[in-house]
Order: C-alpha cells, then structure tokens, then sequence
C-alpha cells in the first residue's frame, strides 16, 4: 500500500495517516444538542471529532429547546465540518463516503445535518449513506475495542432510547426488549430537575449519588419480556421529594441509580440468557454512568465478555456515525438526494 500526500504546502511534505485503499467517512450529527463532524478512516480509527455542544444554551431552560437546537446546528455545521476536516488533515475531495445521522431524534435539528450531507455530497461528488443514530451508538465500541465483532447483545441506554439488541452483524439488528414509556436518560434527566440539580441530570446524579450513603429504597418494574419502564421509579422520587424536600438527595440519587441499574442487570442478564451469547456491549449517553458500569463489569465473573465505551464516546458524538455510517457503505447501502429525516426511526 502506499501512503500519499494530499496536501502539499510550500514544499512542505506534510505526513499523512490516508492510505490509498483506506475509506474515510465523514460522519455527522445533529440529531439532538451537540453539532458534531468527524473523520474515521476504516470504521475505527478516529483523525478527527468535532463537538460543538449546546448544554450551555439549553441549561437555562431545564432541557433541549427544539428550536433553538435547529437554529444552533444551522450556524455551527460549516464551521464544524472545516475544522474537522482542518484537524484530519484531509481536504474534501480525500472523502469517500457522507455519513450523517436521519434518526431518532428532533426533526428540525436532523434536517440541518442531512440536508448539510446532501448538498456536499452533491458538489463533491461523492456517495450519501445514512446512519440510525443508535446504530451510531453501539459502534462507538468498534472505535473503542479494536477487536469487537457481532454478534453480542448491546444495552443501549441513552436519553432518547433504551433497548436490548441482539448484534446480529455489523448492519443486521433485532430488538429483544425496549422502554415502554420513559428512556433512561429521560428518566435520569427528569429526577435530576425536579430535585433542583439542573440538565443534564445524569452526570450531575452520577456525581451526587458517591456521597450517598445509604440508598432510598424505590419501586422496580419488570415484565415477563425484555421491556423496561422507568416512569414508576421517576414519579416514585419526585413524589418523595415533593413530600419531603428536606430529603437526603444523596441517598435519593443512589437509591434511584440501585434501583435502575438492577433493572437493567436483571434484563440484560435474562437476554444474555436467551440469546446464549456471551458477548455484551455498553452504548448510549447513560452508560458513562460510575456505578452502571461497575456494576455491570461484574458480570465478568459469570463468564461474560463486557464492552463498554470510551467515556468521550458514549455521548452524542459525530466519530460513532462515521464508523457506524461505514459498516452501512461497504455493506452496499447508498441513499438518494431526497434522504429524509426520520425523528422515530426503528433500528
Ligand atoms: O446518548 P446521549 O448523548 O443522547 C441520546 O442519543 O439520546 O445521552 C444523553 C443522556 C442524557 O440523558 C444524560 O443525562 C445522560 O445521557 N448521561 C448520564 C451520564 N452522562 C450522560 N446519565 C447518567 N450518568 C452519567 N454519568
């Protein structure tokens, strides 16, 4: 293979990581607060992730306001992109592949971002694939564990989904449980607000709830399938706190991250069950979460294999669609200019 210079500036050779038989995608995303670009070459390695992220704006207000994220993406996207690409040292004709996220998510700020992938990929010239951004999620692992593949099942906790999936391939999934009502991250972010902690409430509880010492018993919900349902656990501390604002909100925060975790462990280990594979993987927003992902690297101890992401990519973030949006491309999926957002798309 040969390695080949793309940028060559006042005779200067500049070294570069592009390999001509490499596939660089550049993934996008926009599909809630955070306007992120990225550079991935073949799936899993990283040249560049951007993240333009719009906690500050949308703090004042509790939680994301739709509008503004739009407006937010639309004036960050360009300037976005230029870096990412500036970073990667790469121009936009090294790219061989557009890769932005369609959905789940808010449909105004998913707009931005394919209709930013659209019109590059026509005046570039180069192919637009699509990306489901909880595909997104779980490829966050193939950038973080080099030697992952599927099958496995994913637990993927964000703030806008929770789900088992059964990893069948890098392009092939099937939903062995979800939320009925409320995502993890929802739920965390909800508590977190009414308990006066502020958005986002997970990391902010994640934090509390180490001072806690003795964790508020609370109502656990289960079904004879592989669904979850958080809204009991919510309305069970927000109704303690209203009764008792004086409460200890470090218990509380413990009590709740207690409760929820062995509801995702009981699941998770019952799908693991089913399914008989040994291999599991961590994904979404949620699963930076201390005490989550200790308690789940217990299950090493019953023989299971556990993957969690890198912290920096278990949030929203553009280096997970661009790995994501590359097992799409040299799977063969291609999209037309009329791609559309898609704010419930299913897996
Ligand atoms: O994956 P993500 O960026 O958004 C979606 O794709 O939906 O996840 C954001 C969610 C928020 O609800 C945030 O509160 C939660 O992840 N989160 C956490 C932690 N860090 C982020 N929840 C609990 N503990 C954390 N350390």
């Amino acid at each position: 293979m040969k390695e080949i210079s793309l940028n060559v500036n006042c005779n200067i050779w500049k070294e570069r990581k592009v390999i001509m038989n490499d596939i660089i995608t550049l993934g996008i995303e926009s599909s809630c607060d955070e306007t992120s670009v990225a550079v991935i070459k073949n799936g899993r390695e990283i040249l560049s992730n951007v993240i333009d992220s719009q906690i500050k704006i949308h703090e004042q207000y509790g939680g994301v306001v739709p509008e503004i994220a739009s407006r937010n993406h639309i004036q960050a996207i360009s300037r976005v992109t230029k870096k990412a690409l500036e970073i990667a040292n790469i121009t936009f004709q090294d790219i061989d592949v557009i890769t932005p996220t369609y959905g789940p998510g808010l449909v105004g700020a998913l707009l931005v971002g394919v209709s930013y992938a659209k019109a590059l990929s026509f005046a570039i010239n180069k192919p637009l694939v699509g990306v489901n951004h909880i595909a997104g999620h779980i490829a966050a692992n193939y950038i973080t564990h080099k030697e992952l593949q599927p099958p496995f099942v994913c637990l993927l906790i964000s703030g806008g989904n929770t789900q088992l999936v059964l990893v069948k391939d890098y392009t092939e999934f099937e939903m062995l449980g979800k939320t009925r009502d409320d995502a993890i991250g929802e739920a965390f972010d909800k508590v977190a607000r009414v308990v006066g902690l502020g958005y986002p409430g997970g990391p902010k509880m994640d934090k509390l709830a180490k001072d806690g010492k003795e964790g508020i018993e609370l109502p656990r919900t289960y079904f004879e399938n592989l669904d979850f349902s958080f809204s009991g656990i919510k309305t069970a501390v927000i109704n303690l706190h209203h009764k008792n604002p004086d409460i200890n909100k470090a218990d509380l925060c413990l009590g709740f991250e207690n409760a929820i975790t062995e509801m995702l462990l009981k699941n998770t280990q019952k799908a693991l069950k089913q399914t008989q594979i040994n291999t599991l993987v961590l994904a979404g927003g949620v699963s930076a979460n201390c005490y989550i992902r200790k308690a789940f690297e217990k299950l090493e101890n019953e023989g299971i294999k556990v993957y969690k992401p890198d912290l920096a990519l278990c949030t929203d973030n553009a280096a997970m669609i661009g790995s994501a949006g590359y097992y799409n491309y040299i799977a063969g999926k291609r999209d037309e200019l009329s791609l559309n957002a898609i704010p419930n798309l299913k897996l």
